[in-house]
């Protein structure tokens, strides 16, 4: 129920169909998808949704995906949200909750995006599928395109980690190592994609995308309305990681719809959180000004963008929301790798877990209180970044076949 894409920065409206960003406002004119909620509000309730498959799929009506339109089967979506007690003590709030996307189909939130993507581009009638990236997006894509038998090319800097583009082979995408940064492997992309006419999955400008990425603040919502963990309310905040800014966007995006289809009443404020050595949005937050472009250095790679496309939309979000901005160092990143998986047996990548690092900063500063209930949104498992797990855990114990040898450890 899909009625119209409308250019955050100008108003100006256009129809359902192949758009990327605004004609008048160019790649600063992100498009944000409308419906019509009011025909959509008689469809979804919440006994439809019980009745659906536990796939993201089950919100079509609020998806920009025509039912019919062939969609890659991977199941994607519907993850998993434990209560961690033991996190909670750890990062000082009353009753904390992870939610796990890191069990997507190729391990992170962007199958939800990816998902929509690769629906859009069969729908358009493409004949393949693109993206610049070196990590999560890439690799999800080119899982998705896998899944449905549709080519897809991916453009990666030169020093695109090895083990990343290896799951990009395994996938069979067409891999381009550009000897460039990653602007130019994203600028060879977009030339690429209109010379051959690929469909463009470029995370940040893409308006299809973050309505994937919406359907974690859909399943949020429905999840804690339906379940026992809160007595049917919402946590009083959700934290999540930021790069580009289109997952904050998206996930507040999908709570709010829920609260507007009338099946959620209060809803949580939003915690955003970058890395220290990247966090431009978190500056133009604190400052009420326009983003400028920082430096991106962090190990937690995939929030390394020192100029996020898309953080127009993750500030009015946040703001909306009357939530907070943090950034964290490195060091806490690596501490949050570790607490996450031994207080709460969740492995998340650096990316992963930056929003339970952001939260503990957020109850330290004050900005959290001690008797708040949370939910961190997990995005990406562990075992994508090994190196930075090596880090973070440390090193096994090297001995001898022999028990005295293990014997003489334990008792340390
Ligand atoms: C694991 C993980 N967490 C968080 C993010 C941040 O998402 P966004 O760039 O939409 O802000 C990404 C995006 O690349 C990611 O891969
Ligand atoms: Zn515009």
């Amino acid at each position: 129920m899909f009625t119209e894409l409308v250019c955050i920065v100008c108003g100006r409206s256009y129809p359902p169909g192949d758009h990327q960003t605004c004609r008048v406002c160019g790649t600063d004119g992100i498009l944000d998808v409308r419906y019509d909620y009011d025909a959509v509000k008689p469809v979804l309730t919440l006994g439809e949704l019980a009745r659906r498959e536990h796939t993201h799929w089950r919100y079509l009506e609020l998806l920009p995906v025509r039912d019919g339109v062939r969609r890659p089967p991977l199941h994607v979506g519907w993850t998993p949200i434990y209560e961690v007690p033991g996190l909670a003590a750890a990062v000082g709030v009353r009753r904390l909750f992870l939610k796990d996307d890191g069990l997507n189909p190729t391990s992170s939130l962007k199958d939800r995006a990816s998902s929509v993507g690769v629906a859009k581009a069969l729908e358009f009638g493409y004949a393949a599928i693109a993206c610049a990236s070196t990590g999560n997006a890439a690799s999800s894509l080119a899982g998705m395109a896998a899944s449905v038998g549709l080519p897809a090319f991916i453009f990666v800097p030169e020093r695109a980690p090895e083990p990343k583009i290896a799951q990009l082979l395994m996938f069979g995408a067409t891999v381009f190592r550009v000897r460039g940064t990653y602007e130019q492997a994203f600028e060879l992309c977009r030339t690429a994609c209109e010379r051959f006419r690929w469909y463009n999955r470029n995370s940040g400008t893409n308006p299809f995308l973050v309505e994937g990425k919406k359907t974690a603040g859909l399943e949020i919502a429905e999840q804690f309305t339906t379940g026992q963990m809160l007595d049917g309310s919402l946590p009083d905040w959700v934290a999540v990681s930021v790069g580009d800014g289109c997952t904050i966007g998206g996930i507040t995006k999908g709570l709010h719809e829920f609260k507007r289809l009338g099946l959620a009443k209060a809803l949580p404020r939003m915690i955003g959180v970058q890395a220290a050595g990247a966090s431009p949005i978190v500056t133009a937050f604190a400052a009420k000004a326009d983003l400028v472009p920082s430096g991106a250095d962090t190990l937690a790679d995939s929030i390394a963008v020192g100029t996020p496309r898309n953080w127009r939309r993750a500030l009015a979000w946040v703001r909306a929301s009357r939530g907070a901005m943090i950034a964290v160092p490195d060091t806490d990143i690596l501490d949050a790798m570790r607490i996450t998986a031994r207080l709460g047996g969740v492995f998340g990548e650096p990316a992963g877990v930056a929003g339970v690092a952001g939260l503990r900063a957020a109850v330290t500063k004050g900005l959290v209180a001690a008797d708040a209930t949370v939910l961190a949104v997990i995005t990406g498992n562990g075992l994508k970044d090994i190196r930075s797990a090596v880090e973070a855990a440390g090193r096994p114990h090297d001995v001898r076949p022999d028990i005295n040898a293990i014997e003489a450890i334990v008792r340390r």
